[in-house]
């Protein structure tokens, strides 16, 4: 058992926590929002996460997992502190490190003796050196520390089974102490771990969101050419999928990639890369390529459609992606604002994610299920891949919808079946 205080209960740090606890580690999370850390306390969970709550709430019962908004009290019961606090995109596309910062100053406010901090966020290379130096400037005590990189890669959506079964751990560290006491955490987990030096595993990161975002804009950039040429990228991906090299996981055509992490990493990694003296180009592309997507696709709304001033628009789907609450850079987004700035009214349905759209969208009725929003319908469009569209009744669809028309982002339903359903029936790369 390791006494460990994890810093941040966003995604990253709630689950990190929740799944330590799990293990049989001692985890306080701290927060500084109390609101968090009351709600936290009282059993609720302030995102939708499956399986989360049940873990949360059985770890805070078996008294190994505690909330506080006190770092200081934090620090002082724990051997390792995770840092897994947000860092932003500022405007130009770099990174706002100031909450890690802060942070890196508290926790060496609260430091009388040796700790080991751990970098948990997504963070530019070389932010190890800098949160080390932090702490040694100042702490009174001059005490000891030792800082390691331990990048996530939970998906939002599948978050605690990534956690628990991870493909891979990564160390970056200097040293045998730290590396000893970061093995004996993850022990209970199983997994291949790789120690690597500090820079190395914060670039192992970016360079493996990077790769899955170029990954999803080639099979998007191939789904054009399949588009153009008459082929059907599903057949396309499948076939490339097969070899081992390539794999067929994230060559799913469709909106493009959103979400809180992906468009950040991409910018920041571009961002960095640039700082140290390399123009990484085919990141940059990547970015067109994906934001052409939207485009791309709103396009096929007109061809469909013609003038949506004035008709009615059902939109299945509003989160990021299936399995998940999260509203930020969604796709759908940038797909019902230029339909209601046209003067489409817009009826929309997501099994999750319609409160946190309120926050992003105005003038949309939310309806309760996806058979009301396609209600008196002139055309639906999908823009989530959630399970349930894809046990969709198509004859009751079609039956509710003023005009039987279907533009898919998702490649969720089969062309020829909507075809001899008699939709009009766009996809994407099929
Ligand atoms: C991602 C990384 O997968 C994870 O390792 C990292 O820690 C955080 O960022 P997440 O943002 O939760 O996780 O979602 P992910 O499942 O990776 O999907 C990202 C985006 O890519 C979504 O918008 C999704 O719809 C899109 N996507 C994914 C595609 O468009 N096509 C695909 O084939 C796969």
């Amino acid at each position: 058992m390791v006494r460990i205080c994890i810093v941040g209960t966003g995604y990253v740090g709630l689950v990190t926590g929740a799944c330590f606890a799990e293990v049989g580690h001692h985890v306080v999370c701290v927060d500084n929002d109390l609101k968090k850390v009351e709600l936290l306390k009282a059993g609720g969970i302030p995102i939708y996460e499956p399986g989360l709550e049940e873990l949360v709430k059985k770890n805070v019962d078996a008294g190994r997992l505690h909330f506080t908004n006190d770092i200081a009290e934090g620090v002082t019961k724990s051997e390792v502190i995770f840092i897994a606090v947000p860092t932003p995109p500022r405007a130009d596309g770099s990174v706002d490190m100031s909450f890690v910062e802060r942070v890196a100053r508290e926790i060496s406010g609260a430091m009388t003796e040796y700790k080991i901090v751990v970098d948990k966020s997504t963070v530019p290379v070389k932010t190890g050196e800098k949160v080390a130096e932090t702490i040694r400037r100042y702490n009174k005590h001059k005490v000891e520390v030792d800082v390691v990189s331990n990048p996530e890669f939970l998906r939002e959506g599948c978050a605690v089974q990534d956690l628990m079964q991870p493909d891979r751990v990564i160390i970056g560290a200097s040293g045998e102490r730290p590396v000893a006491k970061m093995k004996e955490i993850y022990a209970p987990f199983h997994a291949p771990v790789i120690v690597t030096d500090i820079n190395s595993a914060e670039l192992i990161k970016h360079g493996c969101n990077s790769f899955l975002a170029l990954k999803i804009s080639y099979a998007n950039a191939i789904a054009a050419i399949c588009e153009a040429s008459g082929a059907n990228i599903e057949d396309v991906a499948h076939g490339m999928g097969l070899d081992k090299r390539i794999g067929r996981a994230f060559l799913n055509a469709g909106l493009g990639y959103g979400g809180s992490c992906f468009p950040k990493d991409l910018s920041a990694f571009i961002h960095i890369a640039e700082q140290l003296g390399y123009d990484f180009r085919m990141l940059k592309e990547v970015q067109r390529i994906n934001a052409d997507q939207i485009q791309r696709f709103l396009k096929k709304i007109h061809d469909a459609v013609w003038i949506v001033k004035d008709k009615t628009i059902a939109v299945l789907g509003l989160a990021f992606k299936p399995n998940t609450d999260d509203m930020r850079l969604a796709p759908s987004l940038d797909i019902i604002r230029p339909l209601q700035k046209e003067g489409a009214r817009i009826r929309a349905y997501d099994p999750k994610a319609m409160e946190k759209a309120k926050e992003f969208l105005s003038d949309v009725e939310y309806c309760d299920s996806a058979y009301a929003a396609a209600s008196g319908a002139d055309a639906l469009v999908l823009c989530t891949e959630w399970d349930e569209f894809r046990k969709l009744d198509l004859e009751k669809l079609r039956s509710v919808m003023a005009q039987p028309i279907v533009i898919d982002g998702r490649n969720v339903f089969d062309s020829k079946r909507m075809a001899e359903l008699g939709f009009v029936y766009k996809s994407v790369g099929r």
